[in-house]
């Protein structure tokens, strides 16, 4: 950054020096790195949106759906790696960008992100919901149908109120300190990891080879569509990176827990779309907690009860990292100077973004309440798509700008496979349904004009922004 010229432009970058070390402390392993992976990709996903993909998609065939995003997903983990290792800075992909495309596509991609978060903890919340009243039902509490469902008239439903309500407790929860948080995030990995696990072991026993005929009952098309839906059950593994100014060795681990915890969720579901759809024929499966409903489609009532104490346990933990991820991002851009001050004003007991926070949740909780889960993760879907896809080419303009760079994981094969991916990823955003894109467009735009409006003048690269109180 040495000319007035360059600080002016539309892509000016940050230093990757810069985007460094924050004072935080390094605390974390691989080992934490991958529960804390795990923490945040295993939840609504696999839990709910499995049923409706099978039901409306693609039949048995779900586990090709799984297969696809997998693979797509793992070339998009290779590039998240290698610069979750050379830029280990928090805030992930938008600050990647800013160090590798410059400012305006940093704010696009920062902005696109937080549609991912703000959206997938609506839906995250949605699915708890689901799983909270079924468990609820179980002792013959119900609540008011209008209030059971997202704004649905021809149903009778207009507002889930459990799912607004979740989404402010934890907003409650992170405003007191995420210390507390983290350390009930570890158990709670562990009791999903193992209800995954029951489900798997004993369900084998229950599986009648004869519901996966036929196999794929919508064809090719359907398998694809279904991979754009449950490309939301991968979702997460990005958030690992958000860790990376608290990690020891940055450069070995994060790469380690990006993949592991992608390849450890993988093989889980695709073992577990592989038993759920032999269980259950898969025009049943359009229900709001799958998981559950398949046990007690053979009767396995009480392993029904643990399985849907499990899944609430599971999502809550990445309902915490998504609502996370999104303050946290929220302050890396505020810090910046791209977003008003009020989202990296530190306050409160628990020293956080509590202001921020709560202004983020409040606007969540809405939205869980009132768009239905299937709406949102697509437009989560949409998001994050795109955010792989342009991190996948900010590689090879890494590369290109930065060739000496030290690095601890480098994408073999580039320019091939950042280029698979990013191919990959926009044809999965092709399965999407029309409105989903337009709402996709009508949000960055939103967000160009405030860049235009605010974050351009204010940006900290701006050599002529006036002083303000950055709470740095
Ligand atoms: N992958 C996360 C879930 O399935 C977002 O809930």
């Amino acid at each position: 950054m040495n000319s007035n010229k360059e600080q002016t432009s539309l892509f000016r970058r940050k230093p990757i020096a810069e985007a460094e070390d924050k004072g935080l402390k390094r605390v974390l392993g691989a080992l934490d790195l991958t529960t804390l992976g795990v923490g945040a990709i295993i939840g609504t996903g696999i839990f709910v949106l499995t049923g409706v993909a099978a039901a409306k998609y693609a039949g048995p065939g779900l586990v090709l759906s799984f297969l696809l995003a997998g693979i797509i997903c793992a070339f998009a983990a290779l590039c998240y790696s290698e610069f979750a290792s050379t830029v280990p800075a928090s805030g992930s992909a938008y600050t990647y960008s800013y160090t590798a495309f410059g400012e305006v596509i940093a704010w696009i991609l920062g902005w696109d992100l937080i549609l991912e978060y703000g959206f997938a903890s609506a839906a995250v919340a949605s699915g708890w919901s689901g799983y909270f009243q079924s468990l609820l039902s179980g002792f013959g509490l119900e609540l008011p149908h209008a209030l059971t469902s997202a704004f649905s008239p021809e149903k009778g439903t207009y507002f889930d109120v459990i799912a607004s309500a979740i989404t402010l407790i934890i907003a409650f929860l992170l405003t007191r300190g995420v210390k507390e948080a983290a350390r009930a995030n570890g158990i709670m990995v562990a009791v999903k990891l193992i209800v995954v696990l029951i489900f798997i072991g004993v369900g084998v026993f229950y599986v009648q080879p004869e519901n996966w005929h036929p196999f794929l009952p919508f064809g090719m098309a359907g398998v694809t569509t279904g991979a754009a839906t449950v490309f939301f059950a991968y979702i997460g593994f990005d958030a690992v990176s958000t860790a990376a100014e608290e990690v020891k060795r940055p450069q070995r681990d994060l790469p380690i827990g990006i993949i592991a915890s992608l390849a450890i969720c993988t093989v889980l579901y695709i073992i577990v779309s592989l038993i759920l759809t032999g269980i259950v024929p898969y025009q049943m499966l359009n229900v709001s907690d799958p998981v559950a409903f398949a046990f007690e489609f053979v009767n396995l009532n009480g392993l029904a009860w643990i399985v849907s104490l499990g899944a609430i346990t599971g999502i809550t933990t990445v309902l915490l990292v998504m609502m996370y991820g999104q303050s946290r991002l929220l302050y890396s851009m505020s810090r910046d100077g791209l977003l008003s001050p009020v989202f990296s004003k530190i306050s409160g007991k628990g020293q956080t973004p509590a202001k921020g926070t709560w202004i983020a949740s409040i606007i969540i909780a809405i939205f869980a309440g009132f768009i239905p889960l299937g709406d949102l993760a697509e437009l989560t879907n949409i998001g994050t798509l795109f955010a792989f896809a342009v991190v996948s080419l900010g590689i090879i303009v890494l590369r290109r700008n930065h060739p000496n760079l030290k690095k601890g994981f480098r994408v073999p094969l580039v320019p091939w496979i950042p280029i698979i991916s990013a191919l990959g990823c926009v044809y999965l955003m092709t399965r999407l349904a029309p409105l989903t894109w337009i709402v996709f467009f009508i949000w960055l735009f939103v967000g160009l004009l405030i860049y235009f409006a605010y974050g351009r003048n204010h940006s900290l690269l701006n050599p002529n922004r006036k002083n303000r109180d950055t709470n740095k």
